[in-house]
């Protein structure tokens, strides 16, 4: 229903690709090379992102970070999503820009203008990444109940209607629930891409994986499993459930964590400097600690230290060599059934660099993507 040629997410490319958390630290380390989260570093990674037609720019949403009475700690350092991403939708003129609402913490009337107001900016590039929150420290600071698990699904799905229907209506209309009490409800400009903003949501439990199946364009996953031939099976029942329950086709992502050196000793030594020599133990275990207890992933469990592996490099499957080697691991990834993957790296705008320079133009050789040639111009806004 979203299918719209200005956004570069329903572009023909077989394997999309992306960043992934540059409004904040996604690494949990204290390595020295590791990029601060300021503007001029997330305008240089769009900048790099969008002029090598990567597809999305995905931030993290997070209200707080993940250790209490440790207001200086890092982890708090997140910029706001929505008006991070408008500043982008200003800055680039391809890639899709990402926001990423925490929905019962913010109401589908705000949602809905802001979101259109980045479309119209972006010139129809805007997507939308929903979550329910599991990090109860930052709905504490809203006075607000972090949801029973099944229950923030149960509540996601009533909000995006909610938020669909303000995209779309040409009416005005009131709603009565649980919920949401709203009279005369509408929001305008509604979004240039007709049917309403993509939506993304990065479900990994079986209910969350069912929502996401019946109501996202792309559902962003961590299969189990440590080599993608591991995944197939997974990825394939994720979009039969889609088809064959919903009727829907879901392009199915997945987040990676790039560490590319000329060498493979070199990609190993650093990745040992930084997931070991310097990783900040007491953020991951905090982290994993609050994972376990508020989305059921028993402590002891092989799930739970697979997680904690992956966050200790960066949060996604470890892309760790020379550019050759990463480029044949994401045919892998592609092979699985993978439809897009966006990273992370500790030195974002080097690492960015890299990977467009080196690994890129391999996948191009591969067929998973076309050459890119930066439009010339900003898309036209005159209708917004
Ligand atoms: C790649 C990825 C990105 C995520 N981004 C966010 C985010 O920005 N904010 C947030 O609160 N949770 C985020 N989450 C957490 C999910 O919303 C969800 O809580 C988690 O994947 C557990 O899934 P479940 O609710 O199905 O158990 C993300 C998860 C993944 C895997």
């Amino acid at each position: 229903m979203t299918n719209q040629p200005t956004n570069p997410i329903f572009n023909g490319n077989k394997l999309k690709l992306g960043t992934f958390c540059t409004n904040t630290i996604a690494n949990m380390t204290f390595a020295p090379d590791r990029a601060d989260p300021t503007w001029a570093n997330s305008l240089a990674m769009a900048h790099l992102a969008d002029n090598a037609g990567l597809e999305a720019i995905v931030p993290i949403a997070r209200w707080k970070g993940y250790l209490d009475d440790k207001p200086d700690h890092y982890s708090n350092i997140v910029f706001d999503v929505f008006t991070w991403a408008a500043g982008l939708a200003q800055a680039t003129k391809y890639s899709s820009v990402f926001a990423t609402s925490h929905a019962p913490t913010m109401h589908p009337v705000l949602v809905a203008k802001q979101c259109a107001t980045i479309d119209a900016i972006s010139g129809g590039r805007c997507s939308l990444n929903i979550v329910g929150g599991w990090n109860r420290r930052e709905f504490d600071m809203f006075g607000i109940d972090l949801m029973e698990h099944d229950q923030r699904y149960v509540y996601l799905e009533e909000w995006l209607k909610l938020l669909r229907r303000l995209w779309t209506d040409p009416n005005e209309f009131d709603y009565d629930s649980k919920y949401f009490h709203m009279k005369k409800a509408i929001s305008r400009p509604q979004p240039l891409q007709k049917g309403g903003i993509p939506i993304m949501n990065a479900a990994q439990s079986p209910t969350g994986m069912r929502f996401s199946a019946k109501n996202s364009d792309i559902g962003l996953i961590s299969p189990h499993g440590a080599t993608p031939a591991d995944w197939k099976p997974e990825i394939d029942n994720y979009k039969r459930m889609a088809r064959e329950e919903f009727g829907r086709e879901i392009q199915l992502w997945t987040n990676g964590a790039i560490v590319q050196r000329d060498t493979q000793k070199e990609a190993d030594d650093y990745l040992r400097t930084y997931t070991e020599d310097y990783l900040d133990n007491e953020c991951v275990d905090s982290i994993m600690l609050t994972i376990s207890k508020e989305n059921n992933v028993p402590l002891g469990s092989e799930r739970l230290a697979f997680m904690r592996r992956r966050m200790s490099m960066g949060a996604g499957h470890p892309l760790v060599g020379t550019a050759q080697s990463i480029a044949e691991e994401l045919v892998r990834v592609s092979e699985a059934g993978i439809d897009g993957i966006i990273f992370t790296w500790v030195d974002y705008v080097d690492g960015v660099q890299r990977f467009v320079r080196d690994v890129v133009p391999l996948l191009e050789q591969a067929g998973l993507r076309q050459p890119h040639f930066a439009p010339a111009s900003v898309p036209s806004r005159a209708s917004a």
